[in-house]
């Protein structure tokens, strides 16, 4: 489970420089290049006090996202990067109004259309630093809900004009939300998740994936099964 021991070593660290309470001493500062990491920390927790199960779900992004990239061959610290960066693809959804952002019932076209620019919103707030780990969250913010046919949002990007980790991260976005019970759906099983990705249905279909990532699914599911029960405590 070292996976998700992985993830949860950035909260550790955030909690430890929480101010000290009574009758404690303040931990010691961190090194200047550990600031980078300390602010994408910094940005999960505040997407956590904004919607705490959307916090919970990057999280576990991450954690699939880092699996792809092992099965793609990527090296570990391309690995570490995506892990990292895939857990603040969803940050922009600190920007939805919350009457939208936590409707229980079907969104109308225009409440789509606002819920949509949580891709630019989060690319926004990524990009405001010139950093290559923020560089890369920026990218994955802006383009996760791109599909490989063209059909994604919010520029109809197709293929290989899609940045490979947003490739990524999409295949794993849709998993978790399968997996994940919403206000207009129940929760699936993982079999049923893997059914739907590897074969579509009337909702999600094949060519919204890069055919790269949908080869690797039978390497990774397993981890992806174990990763959402762990972090889901199911
Ligand atoms: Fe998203
Ligand atoms: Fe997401």
């Amino acid at each position: 489970m070292a996976v998700v021991g992985a993830a949860t070593d950035g909260l550790a660290k955030v909690a430890a420089r929480r101010p000290p309470g009574p009758g404690t001493e303040a931990a010691p500062p961190l090194p200047l290049e550990a600031a980078p990491e300390t602010l994408f920390e910094c940005l999960a927790v505040a997407a956590e006090h904004k919607d705490n199960e959307t916090g919970r779900h990057n999280r576990r992004i991450g954690l699939y996202a880092k699996v792809v990239a092992n099965a793609l061959g990527w090296s570990r610290e391309r690995q570490a990067v995506i892990e990292i960066a895939a857990t603040l693809h969803d940050i922009g959804k600190i920007g939805i109004p919350d009457n939208i952002l936590f409707k229980p019932g079907d969104l109308t076209e225009a409440e789509k259309l606002v819920m949509q620019r949580h891709t630019t919103i989060g690319y926004t707030i990524l990009s405001a630093a010139r950093d290559p780990l923020l560089a890369c969250a920026a990218s994955i913010a802006q383009y996760h809900h791109e599909q490989w046919c063209g059909g994604g949002y919010p520029h109809g990007l197709t293929g290989r004009d899609i940045p490979v980790e947003a490739r990524v991260t999409t295949i794993c976005d849709v998993y978790d939300a399968l997996r994940s019970e919403r206000p207009y759906k129940s929760p699936l099983s993982h079999q049923d998740a893997l059914a739907i990705i590897l074969t579509g249905d009337g909702r999600t279909h094949t060519s919204h994936f890069d055919p790269e990532m949908l080869a690797v699914m039978p390497d990774v599911e397993a981890s992806f099964e174990r990763i959402f029960a762990v972090m889901t405590g199911t």
